[in-house]
């Protein structure tokens, strides 16, 4: 292939927005995330924004793989999928390392850890679902470990994985854990979604219940992250990711808390547009008269508007 004609395929890739392939961030990938960028995907493009600037990604805790398991938060978050991680991704990483990509790890990345490797009904949650193993204390602790005496009881009646009624990380089990499955939530727009400013007082508005409190300013939180808002900040999400989806033993230092924090609360996404919309224009039509009132001398133009760049 000659030189115009490898600039034609770069081209015509570009406008067309099929995804580059250096579009999926392994651990310790190194190269900078610029300050912003645009990927595409099936239903259009999106854009993630940092407004910080451009990220250093060499040394940064949010991208190198910390834990005995390979993974960094970035597997599971990755800029492609709006910092999220996309059923498509997932299938790709099981096809191109044949089950081996550190998403697949034991721990959460299997239907239950004692299930066999390599083999897709182990794993059928994350490859059909995009779904992870959170496995949850029982009974619940809270931020400093101390085990709350809960008011109700749990009772396993269905068990589709196994896992929750098995002998070892089942309830009843030798690790007592609840399993649930759960989608990684976008690590970006955090700014917002854990604000503790306006609005937060110490007292949940819907409930009149105590709001938790943040363990390093002693204020209430708005319990806005997590499906279950069971953290309360940012970084203390951040120290159980990583010893949860990272196997991190030691946990993480102040330091790499802070920018873990920091780059949360820079990074923003958005969806740049839809591939696929329904358009509204001011034209009248011939059927005019036989709309309602409100409707009159506006076209709702039913055409589907297909963008490709
Ligand atoms: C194996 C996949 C995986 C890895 C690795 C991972 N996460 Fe997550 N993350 C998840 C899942 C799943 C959830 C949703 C959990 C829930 O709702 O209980 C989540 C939720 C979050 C949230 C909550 C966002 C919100 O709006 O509530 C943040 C923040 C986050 N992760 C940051 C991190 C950080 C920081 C790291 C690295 C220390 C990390 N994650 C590593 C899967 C992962």
């Amino acid at each position: 292939m000659n030189r115009w004609a490898v600039f034609w395929v770069f081209a015509t890739l570009g406008a067309t927005g099929i995804a580059a392939p250096d579009q999926w961030w392994n651990p310790g990938d190194d190269r900078p995330l610029p300050a912003y960028v645009e990927y595409a995907n099936a239903s259009g493009r999106l854009g993630v924004l940092n407004a910080d600037g451009l990220v250093t990604t060499d040394g940064h805790p949010f991208f190198e793989a910390l834990g005995p398991n390979g993974r960094a938060c970035v597997s599971c978050h990755q800029p492609a999928d709006a910092m999220s991680i996309s059923l498509e991704s997932i299938g790709s990483r099981w096809t191109a390392t044949d089950g081996t990509d550190p998403i697949f790890a034991a721990v959460d990345g299997r239907n239950c850890p004692n299930l066999p490797a390599r083999d897709t009904a182990s794993h059928s949650l994350l490859l059909g679902r995009g779904l992870f193993r959170i496995a949850l204390p029982w009974p619940p602790v809270d931020a400093a470990g101390k085990t709350i005496e809960p008011e109700f009881t749990i009772e396993v009646v269905r068990d589709p994985t196994g896992c929750n009624s098995g002998p070892l990380y089942g309830i009843d089990g030798e690790k007592r854990e609840i399993s649930v499955y759960r989608r990684p939530r976008p690590a970006a727009n955090l700014r917002y979604v854990a604000s503790s400013g306006f609005g937060v007082s110490p007292f949940i508005g819907k409930t009149g219940m105590l709001a938790a409190i943040d363990p390093d300013t002693s204020r209430p939180v708005n319990m806005n992250m997590m499906a279950d808002a069971r953290e309360v900040t940012l970084k203390t999400q951040a120290m159980s990711a990583a010893r949860g989806h990272l196997e991190l033993t030691k946990g993480l230092s102040e330091q790499a808390l802070n920018r873990i924090r920091d780059f949360s609360c820079s990074c923003m996404r958005h969806r740049r547009f839809r591939a696929r919309a329904v358009c509204s224009m001011s034209l009248t039509d011939r059927q005019d008269s036989a709309r309602p009132p409100w409707l009159r001398g506006v076209t709702v133009c039913s055409a589907t508007i297909r963008r490709t760049t």
